[in-house]
């Protein structure tokens, strides 16, 4: 059985006073729910305070980023020791804006996915389309490079406990998600790439959709086989509309 992850996603959204009152407001709101893995990646600045505020809650806090060298020169860079110290669990790797924006390549996604489990944190790995791969359908293409180079090495072990995040990039931020159809082709083929590299281990990683998740459309989308959560940006920003998606989000495989 593969528990459901529901994860906020914020982006470069709110100050720390921010982050602490969001806390103090989701955390009552999920208290009751079971089963559910739940996680908070606020921006870099708010990690400590929000690691304090849900100290007693069920959510635990990832970072959206991290810098593989333990220390340096490496100016605007987070170490995975910072981020271990500040009691950070969990890390984002290969979001499609960091791809886009920032030049990251899945050789980069393997280094830093490779070195976040040494830490001993869990990398929640992206992988997604563009729009233009999927027209010119290349999509399946695309899910396999990013899945084999991004996660080359790994032991099936190391797989079984990470987390994928099929973002398509024309689904992030546009309003426009994934139909449930679509999703669970995508889950299901990356399940497959999953199997042929590391076996067995593909029916225990967890396989979570991103791209504009709401309330709304969280059910269905997580009825779906091989769609096993999900990861949210927009939608989290609101702490009713997040524990809202959370409690409607359903088990995968039971
Ligand atoms: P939206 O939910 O705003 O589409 O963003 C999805 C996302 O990129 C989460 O990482």
């Amino acid at each position: 059985m593969r528990r459901p992850f529901v994860a906020a996603n914020w982006k470069m959204h709110k100050t720390v006073q921010e982050a602490v009152a969001y806390a103090r407001d989701f955390a009552p709101r999920v208290e009751a729910v079971r089963n559910v893995d739940i996680v908070i990646a606020p921006p870099f600045l708010a990690l400590p305070a929000l690691v304090e505020a849900t100290a007693n809650s069920r959510v635990l806090v990832a970072a959206q980023n991290v810098h593989t060298a333990p220390h340096g020169a490496f100016t605007g860079e987070v170490s995975l020791g910072m981020l271990q110290g500040s009691g950070v669990t969990l890390v984002i790797i290969g979001h499609s804006e960091r791809r886009q924006l920032f030049g990251e390549t899945d050789a980069g996604v393997n280094t830093k996915t490779r070195a976040t489990i040494d830490a001993g944190l869990t990398p929640i790995v992206c992988v997604g389309e563009t729009l233009e791969e999927r027209e010119a359908d290349r999509t399946f293409d695309v899910l396999d490079r990013q899945v084999r180079d991004g996660l080359a090495g790994l032991s099936a072990g190391q797989v079984a406990a990470l987390v994928v995040a099929y973002e398509p990039v024309w689904a992030i931020g546009t309003g426009r998600n994934a139909t449930p159809d679509q999703a669970d082709e995508a889950h299901r083929h990356i399940r497959q790439q999953l199997a042929s590299q590391f076996g067995d281990a593909a029916a225990a990683c967890r396989v979570i959709y991103g791209g504009s998740v709401k309330p709304g459309n969280v059910a269905e989308l997580s009825a779906r086989p091989d769609v096993d959560g999900a990861l949210v940006g927009g939608a989290s920003l609101d702490p009713a509309s997040f524990a809202e998606i959370v409690a409607s989000s359903r088990p995968a495989t039971v």
